[in-house]
């Protein structure tokens, strides 16, 4: 699989600011790419987070259990944010629409495929580029809520498993 290099994408300093994540993900939407270049799964996301914690600058996904990504994001520690412009929504569209279990979302949208880092997944025509490393997960519960407007996003309690990734890499696409 291609390299960040030779895909065009370079490496943003270290605590620079990447983008407004208010927009970015819930309006931008991303892509979250779970396992490796041999073995790979991505979803559409828009809620998540970035922040820091335990002194280290994080991203937080959150996987519900029934999604094939989910597999990838338990087998692998390390994953990938990737972030579009609006010329690829509907590639977006699709992968957040349709299973990696029953399509190959690569093909079908024509988003390719690199290792921006190390045994890492993201795509070519994306804007931005985090790669992750799991540090933490935990399962949300109807315990946690108190307030019941976002339970009630959950009728099948199929809560969301949240994945705390320490960010090992901010990388730009050749387009941003
Ligand atoms: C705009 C949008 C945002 C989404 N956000 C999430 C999310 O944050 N977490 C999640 O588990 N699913 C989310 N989904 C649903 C998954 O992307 C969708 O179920 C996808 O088909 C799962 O693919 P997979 O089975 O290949 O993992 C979102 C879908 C869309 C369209």
């Amino acid at each position: 699989m291609m390299s960040a290099g030779d895909a065009g994408f370079s490496a943003l300093p270290a605590g620079g600011a990447v983008m407004d994540p208010f927009d970015g993900i819930g309006r931008g939407w991303m892509l979250v790419t779970g396992g490796g270049p041999g073995s790979w799964n991505t979803m559409t996301a828009s809620w998540g987070g970035l922040g820091h914690l335990w002194n280290r600058d994080v991203c937080f996904v959150f996987v519900r259990p029934q999604r094939h990504t989910r597999r990838f994001m338990d087998g692998s520690r390390l994953f990938t944010v990737s972030f579009f412009g609006e010329e690829h929504r509907a590639a977006l569209e699709y992968c957040g629409s349709h299973s990696g279990r029953d399509v190959d979302k690569a093909a079908m949208t024509g988003l390719e495929p690199f290792e921006p880092v190390p045994g890492c997944v993201s795509f070519r025509q994306a804007s931005l580029v985090l790669a992750a490393r799991t540090i933490y997960t935990h399962d949300l519960s109807a315990e946690g809520f108190l307030d019941d407007a976002p339970l009630s996003l959950y009728p099948h309690s199929d809560f969301h498993r949240m994945y705390v990734g320490e960010i090992s890499a901010a990388l730009s696409g050749p387009g941003r």
